[in-house]
């Protein structure tokens, strides 16, 4: 017999290694595994508006907006994110105000109004609160 060389050693240790990795593989050199269990699924997201049901930020009612034809449409209409001093501290056309609805509706996600609900609110507004002709500004060309 051959004393063992450099090949022999190489092979078997090859061969030891081939079998390590085959039995560990075929799961024979560890435990038991336990059972995959699937991670509990997420709770789904509220769909909800987390806005839904607060009280608007203000203490305004109806009777802080001029009296007038359209009145109460408006104030429920326009009061649900602010109050009513934003809306009477503006003076503009009918075009305008148009525009300020769509403004709400595109930039602040103002609920669509129903058409004959926008039409109401629109003319109480242009009526109520027209361009200012007189007062601060009047006279200042950089407000015009
Ligand atoms: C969904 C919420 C929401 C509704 C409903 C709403 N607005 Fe607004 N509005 C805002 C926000 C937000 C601002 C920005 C000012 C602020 O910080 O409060 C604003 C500002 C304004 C301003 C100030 C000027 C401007 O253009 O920023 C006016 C005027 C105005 N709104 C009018 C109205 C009118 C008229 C209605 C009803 C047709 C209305 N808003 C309904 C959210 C709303």
């Amino acid at each position: 017999m051959s004393p063992l060389n450099i090949t022999h050693v190489v092979v078997i240790a090859l061969t030891a290694v081939f079998l390590l990795v085959a039995l560990d593989r075929a799961g024979e050199l560890r435990g038991p595994q336990a059972a995959y269990v699937p991670p509990p699924k997420p709770a789904p997201a509220p769909v909800v508006d987390p806005d839904k049901g607060k009280p608007p930020p203000h203490n305004d009612t109806v009777e802080d907006l001029p009296a007038g034809k359209g009145r109460e449409v408006t104030f429920y209409t326009c009061t649900a994110c602010h109050g009513v001093a934003l809306i009477k501290a503006q003076g503009l056309t009918r075009d305008l105000w148009d525009s300020s609805i769509d403004l709400m509706i595109e930039k602040h996600r103002m609920p669509p109004p129903k058409p004959e609900e926008r039409t109401e609110v629109l003319d109480y507004l242009a009526e109520q609160f027209p361009p200012r002709r007189r007062g601060r500004g009047a006279d200042n060309p950089f407000l015009k």
